[in-house]
Order: C-alpha cells, then structure tokens, then sequence
C-alpha cells in the first residue's frame, strides 16, 4: 500500500507465513553454525557471548514487527529496557499485547523519515528489518547521532540482491541443482515477479544491496558472517512437497541443498543473501560536512526518480526479461521488429 511516500506491505501475514527455509530445524541449525560455530548457538545467544554479558540500559529494535525478538533478547537477560518502532499498527498492537509486562515501549513510525525516539540508545537490533528501508543513509546517519559512544548494533539482515533479482549464474544454478532433485522433492520454482513485488511488498529488499556499504558509514565492523543462502533459500523456502516426504528422505534432501549452498558460498563470496554482522559507531562519522552533504543529496535523487519511475529504480535485468517479456514489452528483445 501506498499512504503518501511510504511504502509498505499490506498485510502482517507475508512477514509471518509458514514455509521459510529457516522453518526446517536442520536449517535453523545451519544458520547457527554459519553465524557462531555452534548449531545449538543463535545470534542473539551469540551476541551475547560477544559482547562479554554486557547489559544494555536501552535498546531500539528497528521494523520491530510482532516483538518476537525483543521478547528473545529479554529472555537473555541483555535488557533493561527496549523501544520497538514499526510502520504497521497492527503488528504494533500484537507486539504490545504479548510483551506482557515486560519494559518495552512500542511507536508507530515510518523509519524512513528517521524522526527516531529522543532517547539515547546503547543497542540498536536490526532483525530482518534494515532490507525493507529506502533511505539507509538518512537512517544510519540518525541512528549514529542517537547511540552512546560504546553502544553495540546487532544486524541478522538479507543482504542479497536488490528486490530479489538474482542474477544468471546464481539463478542458473539454483535451477540446475533443482533439476537435479528427484519427483516430488524439488521447488516450484519461480523468479520474483518485480510488477508483483511492487503491489504486493514495495519495501521488500528495496536496498538490501546497500545495506552493508551503508552501514560502514557511521558504523565499523567488530563481527562479520555470511550466512549464505543463494541456493538453500529459494529452493528450501516455500517447498510444500518437502514437507510431504517421510523424515529421512526430507533430511537427505536438505543436506545435499545446504551442502550444495556452502559449496556455492566459499566459491562465490558475494553471493550471500543472508549476513550476521555486529557494528560499533564510528567515532569520526559526522565530521565530514561534505561528504555527509553528498550522500544525502545522492539519496535525495535515488528516491525522487524512483517515486517517478512507479517505485522501480534499475533498467529491467536480462533474466526478468527474459522470463516475464509481457511485463517489460519495452526491453524485451526483437519485440518492435516486424
Ligand atoms: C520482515 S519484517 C521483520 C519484523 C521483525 N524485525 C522480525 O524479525 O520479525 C519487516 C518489518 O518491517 C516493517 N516495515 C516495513 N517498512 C517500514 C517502514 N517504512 N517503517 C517502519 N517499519 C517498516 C514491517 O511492518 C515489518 O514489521
């Protein structure tokens, strides 16, 4: 839905359906390995390893959505208090209802404008929500100013490609390893539908491959971990015939995809759509007028032609067309020709 400039998803349930990759436990587990080194150890349970069972005053949690993990970094015992901020109201009053009386205090806000809570933070938390933000610079540069000197920023973010347009030789291996599976183990693959994207969740990974470069603005990096994905997620996420296997030949099939996917990591490096990563605030990050005045004015410009544009900010990619030529008569080759 569009209300004035702000983007965002109509409805809760498309950050909360069933059928993710990380659902599987073997998956879950996986993820742990690749952010700690330990399958029974998460990030948050990481995080607090890393920074030495430091407790934190305040903590802000970005695109908090329904609290869950305010509610898990609480059940740590890392908090004091909290301030979750989210666009949707309805995941708001979920968050309100099940955090009980534990110390959160809950804002309806569009984070893109970066109008932050007044408060000093020691701990940012971006879980799964900086990839749905236009203006990182505008929204790194006002968390900076906001955080304690010492403070910490926990990241568990997708950092893939921009919308979800993967390009060829990721894609194409995707589709091989899936042909590779057996009858009724493999995905109903699709290519994200960029026309779709934009009706359905105009936000979803609206800069996810900016995030990092972003970050490091204002924040340095104390902890990095790819976490991968570029296989394992589109063919684990949303695969109904998995679920329909007998234990042990689902397992099978999930360990050949997660071998598959780790191959895949240590071969292409930048391939990773998923990224753990701890940040602290960079000490000079505001000094350089300059420079700050530039990145605001090529954000300015970024966004104002893309909200001319429909909300698309890149020339269609070759696979898009190539998959969807009615969606892109005007790049589709050999179209006009006669
Ligand atoms: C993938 S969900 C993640 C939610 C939560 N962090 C979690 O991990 O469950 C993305 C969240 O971003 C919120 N969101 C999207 N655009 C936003 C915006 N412009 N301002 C504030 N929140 C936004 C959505 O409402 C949603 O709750």
């Amino acid at each position: 839905v569009s209300e004035g400039h702000v983007i965002a998803a109509p409805d809760a349930a498309v950050y909360y359906g069933d059928g993710y990759w990380n659902d599987f436990g073997t998956v879950a587990a996986e993820i742990n390995r690749r952010v700690s080194g330990r399958v029974d150890c998460n990030s948050v349970e990481y995080f607090r390893t890393r920074c030495g069972d430091r407790r934190f005053a305040r903590a802000l949690f970005l695109n908090c959505g329904n609290g869950w993990v305010e509610r898990e970094f609480f059940g740590t015992g890392l908090l004091d208090s909290a301030v979750g901020v989210d666009y949707s109201e309805a995941l708001l009053s979920e968050a309100r209802q099940l955090a009980g009386d534990l110390p959160i205090r809950y804002e309806r806000m569009d984070i893109n404008e970066a109008q932050l809570p007044r408060e000093r933070f020691d701990l940012i938390v971006n879980y799964a929500a900086c990839h749905h933000v236009a203006r990182p610079d505008r929204v790194f540069r006002a968390i900076r100013a906001t955080v304690t000197d010492d403070a910490w920023f926990f990241n568990h973010d997708y950092v893939g490609p921009h919308r979800n347009q993967y390009p060829f030789p990721h894609w194409s291996r995707v589709w091989e390893l899936n042909n590779a599976l057996g009858n009724g183990q493999q995905s109903p693959l699709s290519y994200p539908h960029l026309p779709t994207m934009l009706v359905s969740d105009p936000s979803e990974a609206v800069h996810s491959e900016l995030t990092l470069d972003t970050f490091q603005r204002y924040f340095t990096m104390a902890v990095q971990r790819p976490i991968g994905g570029a296989l394992a997620y589109p063919l684990l996420t949303f695969n109904r015939a998995l679920k329909r296997l007998p234990d042990d030949e689902r397992e099978s099939i999930i360990a050949r995809v997660l071998q598959a996917d780790r191959e895949f990591l240590l071969d292409h490096p930048d391939s990773s759509l998923f990224s753990f990563w701890l940040g602290r605030p960079r000490v000079d990050a505001l000094a350089d007028e300059m420079m700050l005045d530039r990145w605001r004015r090529e954000e300015d410009v970024r966004e104002e032609a893309a909200a001319a544009n429909g909300g698309r900010y890149y020339p269609p990619t070759l696979l898009q067309t190539l998959i969807y030529p009615d969606a892109f008569p005007e790049a589709a080759p050999g179209r006009d020709q006669t």
